[in-house]
């Protein structure tokens, strides 16, 4: 199994995953209990909590864990000043500082997947192995409850973060996930998409794909690892550093997406593959091939690492975040 051959070094990266998706999913589930309008609360969890491989939120708490242990290390703990959050010992805990920035950017990923699946984008039937949103709840639903998990997002994440973030910092990180998930981020980069569905393969460049690719995947997975870092105050080497680190794992990952939309089984993959041949989408296969886009993987790969290595963000004895960039382009679905 995949997730068992990333054993960077010594450290178990499968269980690992399963207990940081564990902690996510408790969380998020909390967030998500049933209120009034019922069926729009539960089109929202159905979406929110139905799986998947919790990517993002993980990214968010490894990367505030890489920047609390070098803050920890270098003893300037105390240039936080969270008042909340704390372990045991009175030491801030990344995790529980992390976590709510880690569920609404869940929230915001599993909103652009129910809007990315309706009829009027890529229409498609099935999503992490069950019925797309539409499909169970109609279309006014489905676009209404990704409507209403944008704006919980932002709503988890100012409120369950006030009291454990210094404001600046809290309000930078909002206005980042606004330009993220928003028309210079995720919606940009679907619009983009969008206009180029239907091309044929010589309508398009590899630059075009790149700058498709950064806006709809890529900017949010790019929040994803900056966020974590600035919510513990990290410093502004390390933030560029996880910045540059989430420019590539974003583009590796939605490379590996394109490549499982011609190699993957539905099955595996929980979602119907072959679309984006079939919808003549500009993906980065399209534009080089099966094997271009292999080799152009390898490479990300090696300059994540070699970031990695030199920004020394990266914990010795346990490297998730070279674990996570792995997992990012070796998984099966
Ligand atoms: C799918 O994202 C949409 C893309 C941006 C390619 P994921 O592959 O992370 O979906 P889940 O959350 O694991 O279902
Ligand atoms: C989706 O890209 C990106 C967003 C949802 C923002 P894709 O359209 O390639 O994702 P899949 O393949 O449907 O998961
Ligand atoms: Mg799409
Ligand atoms: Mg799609
Ligand atoms: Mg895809």
């Amino acid at each position: 199994m995949l997730e068992a051959q990333i054993h960077a070094t010594n450290f178990d990266f499968e269980s690992y995953l399963k207990e940081r998706r564990k902690l996510v999913e408790d969380r998020l589930a909390d967030y998500l209990v049933e209120q009034e309008p019922a069926r729009l609360w539960q089109s929202m969890a159905y979406s929110v909590l139905s799986g998947g491989k919790r990517l993002r939120a993980m990214l968010t708490l490894a990367a505030a864990e890489a920047v609390h242990t070098s803050i920890v290390s270098n003893a300037r703990g105390a240039t936080m000043g969270a008042t909340a959050a704390l372990n045991e010992d009175g030491s801030e805990d990344p995790l529980q500082i992390a976590l709510p920035c880690a569920c609404a950017i869940e929230m915001v990923h599993a909103m652009s997947l129910v809007h990315d699946d309706l009829p009027c984008l890529d229409n498609d039937d099935l999503r992490r192995g069950k019925p797309t949103n539409h499909k169970v709840y109609g279309e006014a639903i489905a676009l209404l409850a990704g409507d209403g998990l944008l704006m919980l997002a932002n709503e988890i994440l100012i409120e369950h973060t006030s009291k454990s973030v210094a404001p600046a910092n809290l309000l930078a990180v909002a206005l980042e996930l606004s330009k993220a998930t928003g028309p210079s981020g995720m919606v940009g980069g679907q619009v983009k998409d969008m206009e180029f569905t239907g091309a044929e393969e010589d309508g398009f460049d590899i630059a075009t794909v790149e700058s498709i690719h950064a806006g709809k995947t890529g900017a949010l997975i790019r929040f994803a690892l900056w966020s974590g870092g600035k919510l513990m105050n990290g410093n502004a080497e390390q933030l560029a550093s996880l910045h540059r680190f989430g420019e590539i794992l974003g583009l590796a990952f939605q490379i590996t997406d394109d490549l499982l939309d011609v190699t993957g089984d539905a099955q595996t993959l929980g979602k119907t593959p072959g679309k984006d041949e079939a919808t003549k989408k500009a993906t980065w296969v399209r534009a080089i091939g099966i094997e271009g886009a292999k080799n152009k993987l390898s490479e990300m790969e090696a300059e994540g690492s070699a970031l990695l290595e030199r920004s020394m963000l990266d914990n010795k004895d346990a490297p998730v975040l070279k674990a996570l960039l792995k997992y990012a382009i070796h998984r099966k679905k």
